[in-house]
């Protein structure tokens, strides 16, 4: 059957994915994902469209002891600016991800997010330490046994991170449809630097995002976070 006649036998199926595609943010460290798997998801990902079908994704795998030292380093790393903030500068994300300016209504959703995290967390306002802490997981994928790295080559234009973000949602969601979590994570953005060597890219390339990527931890509380979304009626005109 061709795809212009191919009926999607379960919609309901489709729904689910998406619907249940959520950041998951402890993994079970133990519980490996078969590289068949991996392939296959990755296969999925890159039927995403993109302009001119150019494709712009390159993906870097790290698994066993790539995995585990590129988190050693970045974690060093982000202890040291803890010890020394001066050294900030040094840690520089290759895109602004986040706005330079923050203004409402998003100042406002990622103040909720945050502080209903940090809630469930028992992280008070202000307690820097354990802030930390919580950030310092992401260097560690969440205990992901799979960290994702993804890389563009910097020629390309901003069209292509949009180009990206449809091949990592077709990622996270075929995640979903055969028992996989994952959460991406742009933390990792600023420790380019690092990240960039170890994964063996080229000087031509730059970070975009990291995926964590594995089986999730059902017992962990941080995995009961659920967002909320905005209704549809409020960022959508129907333009008469
Ligand atoms: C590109 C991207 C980068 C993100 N980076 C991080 C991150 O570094 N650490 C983290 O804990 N969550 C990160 N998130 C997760 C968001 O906070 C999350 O998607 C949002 O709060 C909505 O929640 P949900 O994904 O569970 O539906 C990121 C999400 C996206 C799309």
């Amino acid at each position: 059957m061709s795809q212009l006649n191919a009926t999607i036998a379960d919609p309901a199926s489709v729904d689910a994915a998406i619907e249940n595609r959520f950041c998951v943010r402890a993994f079970l460290r133990d519980k490996p994902v078969p590289r068949q798997m991996l392939e296959r998801l990755l296969e999925l990902a890159s039927r995403a469209p993109s302009g001119t079908n150019m494709q712009p994704w390159k993906v870097y795998v790290l698994e066993g002891a790539a995995r585990d030292a590129l988190c050693a380093k970045v974690c060093q790393a982000h202890d040291s600016v803890l010890q020394h903030p001066e050294l900030e500068t040094r840690y520089r994300a290759d895109y602004d991800y986040y706005p330079r300016q923050w203004v409402d209504p998003y100042l406002a959703r990622r103040r909720q997010n945050g502080w209903s995290l940090y809630g469930l967390l028992g992280i008070a306002k202000g307690d820097k330490d354990k802030m930390h802490q919580q950030q310092q997981r992401n260097f560690q994928w969440f205990d992901a046994p799979v960290g994702l790295m993804f890389t563009v080559d910097r020629v390309m234009g901003s069209g292509s991170l949009l180009d990206y973000g449809m091949f990592l949602q077709n990622l996270m969601v075929a995640a979903r449809a055969h028992g996989l979590h994952t959460c991406p994570q742009a933390a990792w953005n600023g420790y380019a630097s690092i990240v960039l060597p170890h994964i063996g890219a080229t000087a031509e390339e730059m970070l975009v995002t990291s995926i964590a990527l594995g089986y999730a931890d059902e017992t962990a509380p941080v995995n009961t976070f659920h967002t909320p979304r905005e209704p549809v009626a409020s960022f959508t005109h129907w333009v008469k």
